[in-house]
């Protein structure tokens, strides 16, 4: 790979800012000062240093964020959207959301440039449980957890959606737990119940968990064992 693309990678600099720094012989690789942006680096084998700080490559990069109200969980919108919440120098590096949350929703989102990992998470073959947790206008049965289990027909869609869980908390709050991310999905079950969703907060995918320190709008990259940990599931 280019030395400039893998530092523009690697979030240094826009392609342009990395060009003139490695020009400026700010770059080492192996210990030799390069000063030509085409030099091709092997990126799991050389040394390459930036400022003298080592600059090991990632391929992907994973991104927990604690998503506000008012933010579209999409790529490019006329709106705001997860990622122009992000830093810029994530800008150039291809990512996106892994499943989408409603404008109206808080919560978890996975940014990431990993399409595979993305894949399988949003795919209800893979039994990925998404936690959420809501509150309600109508007040919560016994009865619901029932309906739940035994999967909810979704009328608009004529679709019966895969068996899933409600945990009762309170008269007007819920957990609700599903592998599937169709389009409102945990509104839409709680509504033909009778419950009409008024706040809904992602809580975790598989055994990714929103980090409690993130307030709204705050973002962290995943620890590499959250990544191991969701791979392997
Ligand atoms: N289900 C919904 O209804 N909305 C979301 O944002 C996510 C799941």
């Amino acid at each position: 790979m280019r030395i400039d693309k893998y530092l523009s990678n690697m979030g240094i600099g826009s392609r342009k800012e990395v060009k003139d720094y490695i020009k400026k012989g700010y770059v080492l690789i192996n210990n030799q000062v390069i000063t030509k942006p085409t030099f091709q680096v092997k990126e799991n084998e050389d040394i390459v240093k930036f400022n003298n700080e080592e600059i090991i490559y990632k391929e992907y990069t994973y991104i927990m964020m604690n998503k506000p109200q008012g933010v579209i969980s999409a790529t490019r919108d006329r709106e705001d959207t997860v990622i122009d919440l992000l830093d810029e120098k994530y800008h150039n590096k291809d990512i996106f959301p892994a499943g989408r949350l409603d404008k109206d929703t808080e919560g978890l989102v996975l940014l990431t440039n990993d399409g595979r990992l993305a894949h399988d998470l949003l795919s209800p073959k893979k039994n990925v449980v998404k936690k959420y947790y809501a509150k309600v206008d109508n007040k919560l049965e016994e009865a619901d957890i029932t309906s739940f289990r035994q999967g909810i027909y979704l009328e608009n869609e004529q679709y019966l959606t895969l068996p899933a869980n409600l945990e009762i908390i309170s008269d007007y709050e819920a957990y609700v737990y599903i592998k599937e991310g169709k389009y409102h999905q945990v509104k839409r079950m709680l509504s033909s119940l009778g419950k009409n969703v008024v706040y809904l907060k992602r809580i975790s995918i598989g055994s990714l968990i929103l980090d409690e320190n993130l307030d709204l709008g705050q973002y962290r990259e995943l620890t590499e064992e959250e990544v191991i940990n969701l791979e392997e599931a």
